[in-house]
């Protein structure tokens, strides 16, 4: 997808009611978004599918709702106040600021898509005869490519890891890499930056305490891991899931809600025996991965990544990454998180958070197994592959928002061919028939042609055209958004089509 492409979506977005830059009448607020109308539509019915995936369809997983403000020892146990930080870079031409591991990632990814771009050269010399594995084991100029990929990501992990900042910025300079607004090398050195945002808890200055907005909702789950456990009578393996806002002051806060200073995430912590760890996590990336296929988009657009450098807690992670309109990025975490941050939090509050093992006859503190995915990033995934331009046989143009029909905001539009002989009184009928089950919209605003393309680039699934045959024989016309091909049932049949093609139920059965 080019650029245009993206601020395609970015305008799409904003003219059909999804997303609003924050404070806009201001200018804005920089990273801060407001979702509209239709976006929060969209958003609660990915929450559903979810909260539906992760808490309905599993028995051994409870979902609850945290505070964002924690006690801040919270923060001292689970290492973000000294480890949640991000390498910052300045390029003193452009004054332009940027992640240090990102620059790096980012000139990865070019080295990646020479190879991308040999294999597929490869494999139309080659056709069918064309082996992927061979051809990337034995090509020297790939395998080239691969050696000089695995040299920086191993010294930048080792740099990273000994906190030897000097030489990240060293390898900068090395790979020249440049600073994509100037183009020059004028850096300065590389900083660490704490990501969380303080505030103040009381209102005389002396007494207050600094709280943090929490950076990962993950935390609320670990704190509350001993009340659900006993009051749930919960027995290992079990998870813990929570949807909800977390907050960070990202450095480099760009590309739309990909990367967000206040945003919301899904979270579910597994707690599990030690020593079964590596087995929940390749089923939990297995299982996630299942998640996110089956919403019927291309499969090329997803892939794993595993991490080379591990976060502070992780014994080992992976992306779930998927193509953007700017490129393959994370759009959901797994990580193997052990006992780091129950036992911290035991050291720190002095309480034992633990589980008696009938099984083993033994106390321990459960090994956790995290999936981690960002409500927003999840919405661009979503919004930005369903959002198409199509060409009509007839060589005109229509904009379609092909959304999955059960994470579509509206699910019917009722349209009275005509404003007037009782057609919209009819057509209310209709509304009032299907909106206890789903959220309906009427239109009589505009010629019918007009209003069916309103429609299809806000993204329903389903028109319901009431005409004057409607009134005779109670039938209407259904529309369906992507094939645009019509019907005409009774009223009577309307609920049963409408919940058969919009149901989240259906999509929950596939998983
Ligand atoms: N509890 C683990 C954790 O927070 P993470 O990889 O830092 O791990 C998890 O974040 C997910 O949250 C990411 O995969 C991403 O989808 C989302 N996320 C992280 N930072 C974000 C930001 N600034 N804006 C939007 N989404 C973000």
């Amino acid at each position: 997808m080019s650029d245009d492409q993206f601020k395609n979506v970015i305008s799409h977005a904003k003219e059909y009611g999804y997303i609003f830059q924050s404070s806009e009448i201001y200018d804005g607020l920089s990273a801060v978004y407001d979702y509209g109308q239709n976006g929060a539509l969209l958003k609660n019915n990915i929450k559903a599918y979810w909260w539906g995936a992760m808490v309905q369809m599993h028995e051994n997983i409870v979902g609850i709702d945290s505070a964002i403000f924690m006690h801040p020892t919270t923060w001292k146990a689970s290492g973000h106040v000294d480890a949640f930080n991000d390498p910052l870079i300045d390029n003193k031409d452009s004054k332009k600021r940027y992640r240090a591991d990102v620059l790096i990632e980012d000139h990865v990814e070019k080295i990646r898509q020479k190879i991308e771009k040999e294999v597929k050269k490869a494999e139309k010399r080659f056709g069918d005869s064309f082996d992927k594995e061979q051809y990337l084991g034995t090509n020297p100029r790939v395998m080239g490519y691969q050696e000089q990929i695995s040299t920086i990501m191993n010294r930048f992990v080792k740099a990273m890891e000994a906190e030897d900042l000097a030489d990240v910025k060293q390898l900068i300079e090395d790979e020249q890499i440049k600073c994509p607004v100037s183009g020059s090398m004028n850096w300065t050195d590389v900083r660490q930056f704490n990501l969380m945002f303080g505030t103040q808890l009381g209102s005389v200055a002396e007494d207050a305490t600094t709280l943090y907005l929490r950076p990962e909702t993950a935390q609320g789950i670990f704190l509350n891991y001993l009340n659900v456990q006993k009051t749930g009578r919960m027995k290992i393996p079990f998870g813990i899931a929570q949807i909800g806002k977390a907050f960070r002051n990202e450095i480099v806060a760009r590309q739309f809600i990909f990367r967000m200073r206040e945003f919301e995430q899904m979270e579910m912590q597994f707690f599990v025996r030690p020593g079964t760890e590596m087995e929940w996590y390749e089923t939990w990336k297995e299982r996630r991965l299942n998640w996110h296929k089956s919403l019927g988009f291309d499969i090329a657009k997803y892939r794993f990544h595993d991490h080379e450098k591990l976060a502070h807690y992780a014994n080992a992670a992976a992306d779930i990454e998927f193509e953007f309109p700017f490129g393959f990025k994370e759009l959901e975490g797994i990580h193997s998180r052990t006992d780091f941050d129950l036992s911290q939090h035991e050291k720190f509050s002095g309480k034992k958070l633990q589980y008696f093992d009938p099984e083993l006859g033994e106390n321990y503190v459960p090994y956790v197994v995290e999936t981690s995915i960002g409500l927003d990033r999840m919405f661009l995934a979503v919004l930005s592959t369903s959002l198409q331009e199509e060409t009509l046989e007839d060589g005109s143009s229509r904009t379609v928002l092909n959304l999955p029909a059960f994470l579509a905001p509206y699910k019917v539009a009722v349209l009275p061919l005509l404003k007037k002989d009782g057609l919209p009184e009819k057509a209310r009928e209709i509304v009032n028939l299907l909106k206890f089950d789903h959220m309906v919209q009427y239109d009589e605003k505009d010629a019918i042609g007009k209003r069916y393309r309103r429609q299809d680039a806000a993204g329903t699934p389903l028109c319901v055209t009431v005409d004057h045959q409607s009134l005779e024989d109670h039938t209407v016309t259904v529309r369906f958004r992507d094939t645009m091909e019509q019907i005409r049932i009774s009223v009577g049949e309307l609920p049963a089509l409408v919940n058969e093609k919009v149901a989240l139920s259906t999509q929950l059965e596939k998983l």
